[in-house]
């Protein structure tokens, strides 16, 4: 197995020094951006476009994970893309069997990655369990959409099993959002979880130097408790 990956969510940042927040955590070690989309519609708040993600992908070397909360993800997934995204998660509960597959094509003739993203209160969709799989990634959403500083929702962590259990024989990351920090990382973790996505518990927390060492520590020693 290898290492839990940390997305730090720039929602939770200094949007006025994003590039000086950018540039603490991957000193610090992240292994990517997380980058949120909200557009007023599918969650209530409006976050950030295809601009903001052409200029913090100016002052970053690390994947830029672009999660879109939004309608109509077909209108928008491309301009995500040309901006530099590496990695465009798009909601069960706002895109189609055939638009996925669209995406997945279009995503991977550019060397990008998909993910497919579920709500606190969506199941894990039949076909995802029958097909041959074309994400990359899950991302099991642990608040309901829109806003850093949440809560983290215990009730999300056996679908994060399942998903887990799916991504078993092959390259599929879990990716776990909403809520995540140094507390509940380990049975996060122990849950199968392969990336946490962490706003406030980073951002948030006076120093975000230590708040993402912090995080790390507890994903590694997780990781040795966990029985290969
Ligand atoms: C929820 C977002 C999350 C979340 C992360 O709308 O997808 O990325 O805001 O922030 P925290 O970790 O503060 O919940
Ligand atoms: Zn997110």
């Amino acid at each position: 197995m290898s290492g839990v990956k940390i997305a730090p969510s720039i929602l939770a940042a200094d949007h006025a020094d994003l590039k000086g927040e950018i540039g603490r955590v991957e000193e610090a070690g992240a292994d990517m951006i997380h980058v949120d989309v909200t557009d007023g519609h599918f969650a209530p708040n409006i976050s950030l476009g295809p601009d903001t993600v052409r200029a913090i992908r100016k002052v970053t070397r690390l994947p830029l994970d672009i999660h879109l909360m939004i309608t109509n993800p077909e209108k928008f997934y491309e301009p995500f893309l040309s901006a530099g995204g590496d990695i465009i998660t798009v909601h069960a509960e706002a895109a189609g069997r055939s638009l996925l597959h669209k995406l997945s094509k279009e995503i991977h003739q550019k060397d990008k990655k998909l993910g497919l993203a579920l709500k606190p209160s969506t199941p894990i969709p039949s076909w995802l369990r029958s097909e041959t799989n074309p994400f990359d990634v899950v991302l099991v959403l642990s608040v309901n959409p829109g806003f850093p500083g949440q809560a983290f929702m215990p009730s999300v962590l056996p679908k994060v099993r399942k998903v887990a259990k799916l991504a078993d024989s092959g390259e599929l990351d879990v990716e776990v959002d909403g809520g995540v920090d140094q507390e509940n990382a380990s049975i996060i973790v122990e849950a199968g979880a392969t990336v946490l996505v962490a706003g406030a518990s980073i951002f948030r927390k006076g120093d975000v130097k230590s708040a993402l060492q912090n995080m790390r520590a507890v994903t590694q020693r997780t990781r040795r408790e966990v029985p290969a």
